[in-house]
């Protein structure tokens, strides 16, 4: 391996850099043989999921029933519960697909996330009435008096459902750590929180925001079967026939119906690790996360992660006395320091130079970079971002193996800043299904998904006024 401007260094350096990459390299590169042994591990613990109740991937029935006729109309607001912000939406879906959208985004911050659940419900709410004071001057058709609007709750966190309205928190995923929470029906908590600040609202649905990205992407692309987040998280959710969700045959609901199931593949192979090829700066994630043994899967993958598995490899460097020789880098020393967002920038850097990456290390971390080091960081950024990205074809090849899409191929809804913003995500999500089936792996296309927690939340809390939707026999 040849790094480029290594003509700037001295020989022994240029050797040893040259030899680290080579190593990274084969930690941080899938053949297509492994990835196809990842696909059919994946494929079988769907189907567990789908037979058993309580499976590490709990493949959660989300009470959705059916796809959108685009002809769903009315308003409705929407609040979403993430990750990084807290979104208040009023939409008003005007059929044929069309729609409007009117949002506003709210900051949590990092205390907010690790205390009480009831009070991050009452932040909620408080963000609700602000909302609806300062918009419904305008778009007051939207509120009847009398008359409480219904609100989809899109809650992107894994629980198990018994109703469309209702949600038992299995997990806090992504670093959440809110107490009192786990366990609990997080849609009850919420209707505490809308009585006690007296909103006029109603909550109608309860979703996932894969399941929102789902029913949203088929509202505008019809030929969408499968939605996958690749945000903060990393979660997948797709249309099943109720006829194979054995766990729930005793609850007689049409087994002809179609219901939409939440993977929550994040978790996929967590605990026991024995089918993810795991670094151990991967272990070292782990170890350290609020979460010890948790999202497997999700750790290889999403934006909260990646940035600080490129960190860990470049410290293991500076302490073996490769990087950054009589620089001081304490502040490259602090866990999650480096966001992924960095990675996205180091590998969209077009200049020669790599004047981007020179301006990351001088301006966040006060370190000098010499170009073969920014080359360096650069190729294991690469490394990196490749991997989570074969990694996510394995999953999605999971479902389209376990439904049958190959032949007559299908469109992927897909959303989250990893897939929007971080360059070439895309493209190696295609190369690797194609790794995985060959060219048949064409027929599997991924798109810019419609606002799910937005439009799908609003699409899905519609369903609830027609009841015909429940298609409970
Ligand atoms: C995490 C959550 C999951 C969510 C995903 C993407 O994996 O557990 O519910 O869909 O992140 O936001």
């Amino acid at each position: 391996t040849r790094i480029q401007g290594e003509e700037d260094l001295p020989h022994a350096t240029k050797k040893t850099m040259a030899d680290h990459l080579r190593k990274y390299e084969s930690l941080f590169t899938l053949t297509p043989q492994r990835m196809r042994m990842i696909v059919e591990a994946f494929t079988e613990t769907l189907e567990i999921g789908l037979n058993k109740p309580n499976q590490i991937v709990p493949m959660i029935p989300t009470y959705v029933f059916g796809w959108p006729t685009g002809q769903e109309t009315g308003d409705f607001l929407a609040l979403d519960l993430g990750g990084t912000n807290l979104r208040v939406c009023l939409v008003t879906l005007q059929g044929e697909g069309k729609f409007e959208i009117t949002q506003t985004k709210y900051r949590l911050t990092e205390e907010q996330k690790q205390d009480d659940g009831q009070k991050l419900f009452d932040f909620c709410a408080e963000c609700l009435k602000t909302f609806v004071d300062t918009n419904f001057g305008e778009r007051d058709s939207a509120l009847k008096p009398g008359q409480n609007l219904p609100l989809g709750f899109t809650f992107s966190y894994p629980c198990s459902q018994e109703r469309i309205d209702h949600g038992e928190l299995i997990r806090w995923t992504k670093g959440f750590g809110a107490a009192n929470t786990e366990g609990r029906d997080v849609a009850e908590m919420f209707k505490k929180s809308l009585e006690k600040y007296q909103l006029p609202i109603q909550l109608t649905a309860l979703i996932n925001d894969t399941t929102g990205t789902l029913i949203a992407s088929h509202y505008v692309n019809p030929r969408t079967k499968i939605a996958v987040i690749f945000g903060t998280g990393c979660n997948a959710a797709y249309m099943e026939n109720v006829k194979n969700i054995e766990k729930i045959n005793h609850l007689g609901i049409d087994p002809a119906a179609e219901m939409a199931i939440n993977c929550e593949w994040g978790a996929f192979d967590s605990f026991e690790h024995e089918h993810l090829p795991r670094t151990k700066y991967d272990a070292i994630v782990d170890d350290t996360s609020n979460k010890p043994g948790e999202q497997a899967f999700e750790k290889l993958i999403s934006g909260r992660y990646l940035g600080e598995i490129l960190r860990l490899v470049i410290c293991e460097l500076i302490d073996e006395g490769v990087l950054f020789l009589g620089q001081n880098t304490y502040k490259l020393e602090k866990p999650y320091c480096l966001d992924t967002a960095f990675l996205s920038l180091m590998e969209s850097d077009p200049t020669d130079e790599l004047l981007m990456i020179i301006g990351i290390f001088t301006h966040f971390f006060a370190l000098e970079t010499t170009l073969a080091e920014r080359q360096f960081f650069r190729a294991l950024a690469k490394l990196i971002g490749r991997r989570a990205a074969r990694l996510s074809s394995c999953g999605i090849a999971a479902i389209v193996s376990k439904m049958g899409y190959l032949e007559e191929g299908c469109m992927v809804g897909a959303d989250g800043s990893l897939y929007n913003k971080y360059p070439g995500f895309a493209d190696r999500v295609h190369e690797g299904l194609q790794d995985i089936f060959g060219e048949k792996g064409r027929n599997i296309i991924t798109h810019h998904a419609e606002d799910g927690s937005g439009v799908g939340s609003a699409i899905i809390a519609s369903y609830d006024k027609d009841q015909e939707r429940r298609w409970i026999v």
